[in-house]
Formats: structure tokens, sequence, C-alpha cells
């Protein structure tokens, strides 16, 4: 197969846009849908001073990656979840990429603020993976407020977000439904979030990876049994395989004609500042990470009276 644009040999094909690239080409066209991501929805400008959230895989590293190469002012983020065997590569592979591409780099570590995801697991009963999000979205907007940051950035690729809106579109759920895209605006103590990744598949984005140096060294979340977003993704990716092209039609096609129905009624819940920690929070006295918090102290040190 031959690259469309310099008929030299290729090395990527792609499928939904039936045509295949040699790895410059590739680079480009990366380069240009990340672009086109930027304009359609109008997520970044100069002046932004973006914190891009860094996990350690490949997607956030390449997004910090190629928005730097475009002349952003990226500032990657990365929150060590003190997880056995799995955060230590994670931290150790965002180190050495922003060594590399000598990229400016903050990490805060979890265990730091009593709330490492293995006390998280067994002292909260809840979900891990959803009170682990929840820290997650935490601590990111912090430090973007803290380091004065107007826009934070994650990784989220074509995939994750058809997946979470095949997922809000199976239950109806009108408030999900409204708060999901690619560019969610700053309001009342949250900073603005951008995704501008959408238009790149997983597919694409590990090929990327590959040809940047960014080794996948990142192991899968013991927590995460993943179930339920891996099967709609593996749907999604069936359908595609049969209809090239569907995947993005679908969250094109949501963005431009069905969002607008569930942004217009929209219910915001009132938000007032943690008493604790001052952190936008919408529940009634302390906010969730902050409730955690507590929990977690209180479990120790029942536990500690326990054994005494
Ligand atoms: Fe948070 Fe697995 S990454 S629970
Ligand atoms: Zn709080």
């Amino acid at each position: 197969m031959l690259c469309r644009i310099c008929k030299r040999e290729a090395c990527v094909a792609l499928k939904s846009h039936n045509t295949a690239f040699c790895s410059d080409c590739f680079l480009q066209f990366f380069s240009r849908q990340v672009e086109r991501g930027i304009e359609k929805e109008g997520l970044l400008t100069r002046d932004d001073k973006i914190l891009v959230a860094l996990s350690g895989g490949k997607d956030s590293l390449s997004l910090m990656l190629e928005l730097s190469r475009q002349g952003y002012a990226v500032t990657g983020f990365h929150l060590d979840l003190g997880i056995p065997n799995s955060s230590e590569k994670a931290r150790e592979a965002v180190q050495a990429v922003c060594e590399k591409e000598k990229l400016p780099l903050v990490v805060e570590s979890l265990a730091t603020h009593d709330l490492a995801i293995p006390d998280v697991a067994a002292h909260i009963r809840r979900p891990i993976c959803s009170a682990c999000g929840t820290i997650k979205r935490y601590f990111f907007n912090r430090k973007a407020v803290e380091l004065g940051m107007t826009v934070l950035a994650t990784g989220h690729n074509l995939d994750d977000e058809v997946a979470r809106l095949l997922s809000n579109t199976l239950r109806w759920d009108k408030s999900y439904l409204a708060s999901q895209g690619p560019n969610l605006p700053a309001e009342n103590g949250f900073v603005r979030k951008v995704k501008p990744l959408w238009r790149l598949t997983e597919f694409e984005i590990a090929n990327y990876a590959f040809l940047q140096g960014i080794h996948n060294v990142y192991t899968t979340c013991p927590y995460s049994h993943g179930a339920s977003f891996s099967v709609l993704k593996g749907l999604m990716q069936r359908l595609e395989e049969k209809m090239p092209g569907r995947k993005i039609d679908f969250y094109q096609g949501f963005l431009e004609r069905g969002r607008p129905h569930f942004t217009a009624n929209k219910e915001t819940p009132p938000i007032t500042p943690c008493p604790a920690c001052s952190c936008p929070s919408s529940a009634e006295g302390l906010c969730s990470v902050c409730r955690m918090k507590q929990k977690i102290q209180e479990e120790k040190a029942r536990c500690a009276s326990a054994t005494q």
C-alpha cells in the first residue's frame, strides 16, 4: 500500500479515512486532526496556560507532546495514585518523556494527602473507580487553579468519548449528556476542561506515540475491571469495521445536533466552597474528597484502637 500523499511505502492504514500514510505524512495528518479538533470546538488559544493531566499512558503524553510542538504553553501534571507496582511505572513514564522533551512537569502524590488509592479502596464503601475519578478531578482542578492555569487538557480520545456517549445514551442520562463534550466551560470555581484528541482514535494515537518514541509501559490499573466501557468500545469497534466512519459521525452529530437539546435544559446544582479546603463543591458541608479523607482517618483510628 502506498502513502496517499507522497506515494512512498505506507506504514499506517486508516480504514475510517479510507487511506494510508507513510510515517512523515501520518504525523502531519495527526497534527492536522488535532488542529481541526481545536478550531472546530474553539478549545484553545495561544494565550491559554494549559495544564495537561498526565496519567502515564500514551494518550495524555502524546497530547502534551503535540500541543507543545504546536507552540501552546503547556505544563504537565501527574497525580501519583500510590498503587503498588503500577503508580511507580506511570510516574517514571511521565518523567522520562518530560525530561527527554524538556517539558515542564508538576508531580503530586495522593499519599501526602492520606488519599492513596489502596487506602481509599480499603476504607470507602463506594466503587473504587468512581471514588478515584472524583479524587482525580478534584486534584486536577485544584492544581490548575493553584498554578493560575486557564484550562485543563486531558488525553480522552474518540473511542473514550464514543463509549461514554453510547453509555449515556443507553441510559438517556440527560445530565451526563448535557455535560459531555470536548469543551466544558469554566463555571463556579471549576476551570475550563478540553479534550483536544477528540477526533483521534486509540489506534491513531498508539501509532503517533510509537513513531514519537513514547513507550507504552503503563500497566492497567489493578482495580479497574473496566467491563462496561470495554464492552461498549468493542461494540463500536465492530460497527466501525463494518461501516467505517461511524464513530466520528456519531460523536460529531451529537455535538452538532444532539447536545444543544440537553444543554438548553441543563440543571446546575448550587456550588459553594468546601468549608475545609475551599474547593468548589455541590455537596452540603464538606466536599466529597474532604469527606473521603475524614472517613479514612476515622476508619484508621477505629482499626488502631481495636488492635490495642
Ligand atoms: Fe483509579 Fe484505577 S486508576 S481506580
Ligand atoms: Zn474539601
